[in-house]
């Protein structure tokens, strides 16, 4: 039996950047590729609501997350690759799901703890975004999932998973859900955004893009923070923690140039400008197949919809076994 791993992406905005690539998508697809697993992924479409409620938007958002994926190496051949709101259960189980957490362990998750701490009112928090973690349970235990791989940003969603599992397999004296692991890559499951400071995401803007206009990607790439103690080029500069150099360790695949370039900058022999062109040609490189892959698929709209069309048929094949199983567990 092979083991099965879920994870979904949220499609608030309309293009991955290089933090969800290396955070989330590699390693997603690095685990299809493993014959030890069997891979389900979606578009949490239901989830985008929190933010996205302009349904143009919504719907150029999926279009665009589906095309960016399958452009980044996603197999519809491999993984079951869907729309959440495409496979019932999620919101059947997470209907049901509410009533195995209390209110005081809801309150302590870090999304809804972060709109307070940002000057929310409490009282027009939006229940979507409160109740978002249970919906994210349901969309894991829905497959009984060995393992869902996430950014380090999830884990507390996972751990509240597990918890809502484990009230459930108590409340029934069954072990219907097994607990699933978080796979968290301890590298990279947290990719600094171009301000050096806070995590990569599009709300910060301090991302750099995957599939944007050249002349985009390299705005992005030139404004980027370096070392903020070295003011000239022949200022000895700090390597470690330096974004440039952490985008260059993933997406360089010439080691040697890096280094190269690592140790002329501890020296004060390189201008950050240097450093910037390279990474700039790097991406390039780097992304070249999934840029013209995107254009491809971007043409082949009927295909797209056949490709979601089997997702949804194969993922409710397994989701509508379980809610029959857990309908018929509680009495329903
Ligand atoms: N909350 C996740 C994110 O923002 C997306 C997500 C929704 C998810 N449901 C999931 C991830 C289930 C893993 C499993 O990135």
């Amino acid at each position: 039996m092979k083991k099965r791993i879920v994870s979904g992406i949220t499609p608030s905005g309309n293009s991955l950047h290089i933090g969800n690539y290396f955070g989330a998508v590699k390693p997603q697809i690095e685990l299809q590729n493993n014959e030890e697993f069997e891979t389900f992924y979606f578009v949490a479409d239901l989830h985008a609501l929190t933010t996205v409620q302009n349904p143009t938007m919504l719907s150029d958002n999926v279009h665009n997350v589906v095309l960016d994926y399958l452009a980044l190496g996603l197999k519809y051949e491999k993984s079951v690759f869907f729309r959440q709101s495409q496979s019932v259960g999620h919101s059947q189980l997470a209907t049901v799901l509410a009533n195995y957490i209390g209110l005081g362990q809801m309150k302590r998750m870090h999304a809804y703890k972060d709109k307070l701490q940002k000057g929310t009112d409490v009282d027009t928090v939006n229940m979507g975004l409160f109740n978002y973690p249970i919906l994210m349970a349901a969309d894991i235990l829905l497959y009984k999932p060995y393992g869902v791989p996430v950014g380090e940003d999830q884990r507390q969603h996972v751990e509240l998973t597990r918890d809502i599992a484990e009230n459930f397999n108590k409340t029934y004296g069954q072990e219907i859900f097994p607990l699933p692991e978080p796979l968290i890559s301890k590298e990279v499951g947290k990719i600094v955004g171009t301000d050096g400071e806070r995590k990569m995401s599009k709300s910060l803007e301090n991302t750099i893009g995957i599939f944007e206009d050249e002349s985009i990607i390299k705005k992005q790439i030139m404004s980027c923070f370096t070392d903020p103690n070295r003011l000239k080029a022949t200022d000895p500069g700090k390597v470690e923690g330096n974004p440039v150099f952490i985008y260059h360790d993933l997406l360089n695949e010439n080691k040697a140039e890096v280094e190269e370039l690592k140790n002329r900058y501890r020296l004060g022999q390189v201008g950050d400008v240097e450093v910037k062109e390279k990474l700039f040609l790097a991406h390039q490189a780097y992304f070249a197949t999934a840029r013209a892959s995107r254009k491809a698929l971007a043409e082949m709209p009927e295909k797209i919809v056949e490709i979601l069309r089997a997702g949804a048929s194969r993922s409710s094949d397994v989701g509508n076994q379980t809610m029959t199983e857990v309908y018929s567990l509680i009495g329903l």
